[in-house]
């Protein structure tokens, strides 16, 4: 019989005590599929158990203690003594990427990390190893459970933001501090991820622009209906003249995106390229018990012998200048010629209008437009001319729209 394989697991939480549950039960499986049976060979936590003694008895170490200090001296240590390491740490991976890879390059070992994004999902080996050699032109989708739960939830309920949080926070959909998700910092540090691994060019957490859902309004939600639009946090990675842009903001989907039914807790990411079209996945986004999945496939794959190199294939400059369709909202004085003053501001800047809705309430106006695309710079400078008229009640809203259609 082939000695057995040991695992060292760091850290044992929500998704290290699932894993350890999960090895356990499919430990014949993995044999019958690997040819080695996997044991524990130890577990650190903040109360037990020392690094060094588990990594001396360890042929592969599991780290799911998460943040980036101890979790990367750790990692670091174990690649350079010549372990595989496989990880779910979005920020570790986000932030020293680079250097992990070298490292594991160095010592001729794997680094794995398929649960670090979109949990269940298995969207690191897609884009690893299926479109490996692809030319792939954008990655993106909805990367964060816990906001496309909350944007559900006001669009359904009309509540407000506050509130929904609150109620998500009871579910165990948001954590006690919500910030890094509803944010959008954890999303970024998901689609820096993402952007390294489909264009093969170093990216960092400090490169990605984001913004997170806390500005939304109940009533941008209920106009968006009327617009046929729901809304998302979408991050979205994408080679552009000059070289790649990586983004997360909030943005309208007309009802035939494939990504505008994915609705509570779900994650979904579409990769584009020619080659393939498109293809969309779908699934759990977290969770205890769908994260340990994940890295226990990451185990397997070890076992079995794949290597994929990380190696950079190109340096290419993150880009800036972007063009975007946007949902605008305006509260105005309800008087003649407004519209027609807005409309205006808008074309002197080549900035178009798709569409309006027009509602009067009492002596004010809402106008709620979908602009088509226009260069992000010329709208924001429509916007901050338009803030100025004095019909303005207050400040503009505005969300970006994605017009693609999809058949
Ligand atoms: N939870 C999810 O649904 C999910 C989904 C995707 C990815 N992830 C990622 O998975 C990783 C683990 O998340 P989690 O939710 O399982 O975290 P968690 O429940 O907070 O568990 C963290 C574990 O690490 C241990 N730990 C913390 N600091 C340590 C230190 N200095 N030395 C040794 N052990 C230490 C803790 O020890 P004690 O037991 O002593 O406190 C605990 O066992 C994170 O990188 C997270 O981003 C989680």
């Amino acid at each position: 019989m082939a000695d057995p394989v040991r695992i060292g697991l760091l850290g044992c939480g929500t998704v290290g005590r699932a894993f350890a549950d999960l090895l356990d039960e499919r430990a014949e499986a993995v044999e019958a599929a690997t040819g080695q049976r996997p044991e524990l060979a130890g577990v650190l936590t903040r109360g037990e158990g020392s690094f060094e003694e588990i990594l001396e008895r360890s042929d592969l170490i599991v780290e799911l203690i998460g943040g980036t200090d101890v979790a990367r001296d750790h990692v670091l240590s174990a690649l350079r003594a010549g372990r595989p390491v496989v990880t779910a740490n979005k920020q570790l991976l986000a932030r020293y990427g680079e250097e992990l890879f070298a490292a594991a390059r160095d010592s001729g070992v794997q680094l794995r990390f398929e649960a670090a994004v979109a949990g269940a999902i298995p969207i690191v080996r897609v884009i690893q190893e299926s479109f490996g050699v692809t030319e792939i032109g954008k990655v993106f989708g909805i990367v964060n459970g816990t906001t496309n739960f909350i944007l559900s939830e006001m669009a359904s309920s009309g509540a407000p933001y506050e509130e929904v949080l609150a109620r998500a926070q009871k579910l165990g959909y948001a954590e006690a501090d919500p910030t890094d998700d509803v944010t959008g910092a954890d999303a970024a540090a998901k689609m820096a991820i993402l952007a390294r691994l489909a264009f093969h060019a170093p990216v960092t957490l400090d490169e990605v622009v984001y913004e997170g859902i806390e500005q939304v309004k109940p009533d941008d939600l209920a106009y968006a209906k009327e617009l046929d639009l729901s809304l998302k946090l979408l991050g979205v990675a994408e080679r552009r003249e000059g070289g790649i842009s990586v983004r997360v903001f909030p943005c309208f989907l007309y009802s035939g995106h494939p990504l505008a039914p994915v609705g509570g807790p779900f994650n979904a990411v579409m990769v584009e390229a020619p080659a393939i079209t498109e293809v969309t996945m779908s699934g759990p986004g977290a969770g205890g018990i769908q994260t340990a999945s994940a890295v226990l496939g990451d185990v397997v794959s070890i076992l079995a012998g794949e290597a994929p190199l990380h190696e950079v294939r190109e340096d290419l400059p993150i880009v800036t200048d972007f063009t975007s369709s946007f949902y605008l909202h305006l509260e105005v004085a309800d008087r003649p010629g407004v519209l027609a003053k807005i409309t205006h501001v808008l074309g002197e800047n080549e900035v178009s209008v798709k569409s309006v809705v027009q509602r009067g309430i009492g002596d004010e106006a809402r106008l709620v437009m979908v602009i088509h695309e226009c260069l992000e710079s010329r709208f924001s400078a429509a916007i901050d001319e338009i803030a100025q008229l004095d019909e303005l009640r207050s400040a503009p809203r505005s969300i970006r729209v994605i017009e693609e259609e999809f058949v």
